[in-house]
């Protein structure tokens, strides 16, 4: 018998409403038709934004959008993308698909966009071909309230008042295509390059990100932060407030990645298997990040996580489609139970990507729109934003799985949030088996006030024929028990519980 034992006195932090963060790219169709249509297009906008997804994202509550990339940021000139659209630049972009960039698609429209979706700002800066100067002037373009040439460029271009950027990555994976320097070469840039990035609102504080680690890269984190502390620890403390990290989830390898929908029981088990690496990976890095900053200031920043597979077929292999199915709702659930779980160190984390790229949430064909599995996840698992994460631990769990892909059976976290509610989410890898799970606590006899479930096929996902094959669901098995409750978990499912 599995047993999920909630000590709902004891708060362990506060899950920061950002751990539930988007990344959107000018990658493929992601940034244009994805989420920016133009306000001419038919397809229902408002000042270009597609009504219907920006509808869907404020649904499911997204609390923070990265951009402009990804490697697109190490290769964007902000001054491009500003004043009248028939006067921008058009540029080739390089990493994704040699198309053209004609950056309709800009500084004003991204505060647009945010300004719509309700959600905070994270903006990534050009280190890799950008200069110190190109970086400083954006930062006085978008944040400075006075009378300043770049401020003054700003209202010509329609925007008085300055705006608020909560995030500022400087540079992006500039161990490989940002720049590809070793981790010394680059905390010394870093340090060049923050300098500029000025705070002119102490009210409005930016959070300035540095680049951190791939993967299992712990030389990376080591060397980064060994350089960014030597000499005026102290005053670093006031000049960086994260690092990065990067992890996909790959079922095979870079040349062969595995497809998305067809799939066997062995790929489903090696797919969740190395999606659940990433908390060893995040306990491993925030290890390090520990010798240097042991009160932890700095935030570990997730910045890019997701399921990346080949192509579907007939598709630019330069855009990164791919469908979503059951596997990857369940590839969600993992980790963003894990995310909340790390909350002390994990203050931050951004999908990749969030409209027809990677491990999208909702995908696109003209004026059609789907919501993926993937969607109906991060809508489930809302109600984690800003709540505080309770002491949690399962009993009773075994491992399944085929051959060497071996993964624990069921994974949770569980919150509450300020209205008492008590937020607990579940998943079950099991392909095949259902498992029942006891949810005992101190004290509460809980009330169940929502239980629903995310479950399906492996492979099945939602079409532009038939969109609702996956949705969320009413969890029926459920009951309360004399000291708390007993939930039927689905094989292949995800499960929320909520009670007071
Ligand atoms: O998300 C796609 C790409 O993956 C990003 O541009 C880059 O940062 C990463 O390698």
């Amino acid at each position: 018998m599995i047993k999920l034992t909630i000590h709902e006195g004891e708060k362990k932090g506060t899950i920061s409403p950002e751990i539930y963060g988007h990344f959107s790219e000018h990658l493929g169709r992601c940034i244009y038709e994805g989420l920016y249509v133009g306000e001419d297009s038919s397809i229902p906008n408002k000042n270009g934004m597609r009504t219907d997804v920006v509808e869907a994202l404020k649904d499911m509550k997204l609390p923070v959008l990265r951009w402009p990339g990804g490697c697109f940021a190490d290769e964007y000139h902000w001054k491009d993308g500003i004043g009248p659209k028939k006067d921008r630049k058009r540029m080739v972009n390089t990493n994704w698909g040699g198309v053209v960039e004609d950056n309709s698609f800009g500084t004003h429209e991204y505060f647009e966009l945010c300004d719509q979706l309700g959600c905070k700002t994270y903006i990534n800066g050009n280190v890799g071909s950008g200069t110190v100067q190109e970086m400083s002037e954006w930062i006085e373009y978008m944040t400075f309230e006075g009378e300043s040439p770049l401020a003054n460029e700003r209202r010509k271009n329609g925007r008085d008042k300055a705006w608020k950027v909560d995030y500022f990555g400087v540079g992006n994976e500039n161990w490989g295509c940002g720049g590809n320097m070793h981790p010394e070469y680059y905390a010394d840039v870093y340090r060049r390059y923050q300098s500029y990035v000025k705070i002119y609102d102490k009210e409005k504080p930016i959070q300035r990100i540095a680049c951190g680690p791939t993967d299992f890269d712990y030389d990376w984190t080591d060397k980064l932060l060994n350089r960014l502390f030597t000499r005026c620890f102290d005053h670093l403390h006031g000049n960086v407030e994260g690092i990065s990290l990067h992890y996909y989830t790959l079922p095979h390898d870079w040349d062969h990645k595995g497809d998305a929908t067809k799939f066997t029981d062995e790929e489903w088990y090696i797919t969740l298997s190395k999606t659940l690496k990433m908390d060893e990976i995040i306990t491993k890095h925030s290890n390090i990040m520990d010798k240097y900053d042991p009160k932890k200031i700095l935030s570990l920043v997730v910045d890019e996580w997701g399921c990346w597979y080949d192509v579907e077929e007939g598709t630019n292999p330069g855009f990164l489609y791919q469908q979503n199915t059951v596997r990857d709702a369940l590839v969600a659930g993992i980790n963003l139970n894990i995310f909340n779980k790390h909350c002390d160190r994990v203050r931050m984390a951004n999908i990749a990507q969030t409209v027809n790229v990677l491990q999208s949430v909702i995908l696109t064909e003209g004026p059609k729109m789907v919501l993926t599995p993937t969607y109906h996840v991060f809508r489930m698992f809302k109600y984690h934003q800003g709540s505080k994460l309770l002491n949690s631990f399962l009993t009773g769990v075994e491992e399944t799985g085929i051959g060497e892909a071996k993964v624990t059976e069921v994974t949770e976290s569980v919150s509450e949030g300020e209205d008492g509610i008590v937020n607990i989410t579940l998943n079950n890898l099991s392909l095949t088996e259902e498992k029942e799970v006891e949810i005992g606590f101190d004290k509460l006899s809980p009330e169940v006030v929502e239980a629903s479930v995310v479950t399906g096929q492996m492979n099945d996902h939602n079409t532009f024929e038939n969109s609702e094959v996956v949705v969320t669901k009413k969890l029926d098995n459920i009951e309360t028990t004399s000291n708390g409750l007993k939930v039927v978990l689905p094989a292949r499912s995800v499960v929320l519980v909520r009670v007071r």
